[in-house]
């Protein structure tokens, strides 16, 4: 399975010193917006991960209304689909099942790591998918609207939103990909989306990064252009905090 290196970046230098903030902020932009993610490790107990995500924009609520959530194994969740079991997740962007915008990025820190195997966070360029498209294929995903629903743990939850909207889109300038292997519905006959989401979860499974993460450690991702999931865990004290961030319009003079 591959693993997260291409974008990891240390607080500390070779010396073991922090980094210069501003060195350190200046990096970290560069290899979000290159890579589409961070992983940032070596973080001090003294860390205000809150506020350093607060600097890339506003925090958008959870379905359960949290700006910062904590996520934990929740009893009686085992069974069904949800981000708040042990089990694996499939690949999507996050907030597809929304009216409105999806976070631009998601961040998650870790409290406490999973003990043994599996726990890891996993991340693919989705963008490497969007350029893989012919023109026409390309031209279907945005104009056609699908039907998202949300995940089935929130709808056990008596939350029964759906969205409709298209694969691609273009919001100031700027692509934004939404993506569920599970949860877009597949209208009958429309080949082009079920080939979307199959080469999409072919290409993540055989392509992903996995992010294992140490105390304190942060992932930060732009979730317009990157898909996720998750590796299924046995230990239940793995407990990682997580942030939606909203999208930021240019400003306009
Ligand atoms: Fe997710």
């Amino acid at each position: 399975m591959p693993k997260s290196a291409d974008s990891v970046l240390s607080f500390l230098d070779g010396n073991g010193n922090p980094v210069p903030e501003e060195a350190l902020r200046s990096t970290y932009a560069k290899l979000l917006r290159t890579n589409g993610y961070v992983h940032l490790v070596d973080v001090p107990d003294t860390f205000d991960h809150v506020g350093f995500l607060r600097g890339f924009g506003d925090f958008l609520p959870s379905p359960t209304g949290t700006l910062v959530g904590d996520m934990v194994p929740e009893p009686g969740m085992d069974g069904i689909y949800h981000s708040g079991n042990q089990q694996a997740l499939v690949p999507h962007t996050e907030g597809y099942d929304l009216d409105e915008l999806p976070a631009r990025y998601l961040a998650l820190w870790c409290v406490v790591p999973p003990s043994g195997e599996g726990g890891e966070t996993t991340l693919f360029d989705g963008f490497k998918l969007v350029n893989s498209l012919g023109e026409d294929e390309r031209k279907h995903l945005e104009t056609q609207t699908y039907t998202w629903s949300l995940a089935a743990g929130l709808q056990s939850q008596g939350m029964m939103y759906q969205a409709e909207h298209p694969v691609l889109e273009t919001v100031d300038d700027e692509l934004l990909l939404r993506f569920s292997y599970n949860n877009l519905r597949r209208p009958d006959g429309d080949e082009t989306v079920a080939d979307f989401l199959e080469r999409g979860k072919e290409r993540f499974d055989a392509e992903h990064t996995a992010v294992r993460y140490r105390p304190g450690d942060l992932l930060h991702w732009d979730n317009w252009r990157m898909l996720h999931a998750r590796n299924a865990f046995e230990d239940p004290h793995r407990h990682l905090k997580r942030v939606m961030i909203r999208h930021r319009a240019p400003q306009t003079a």
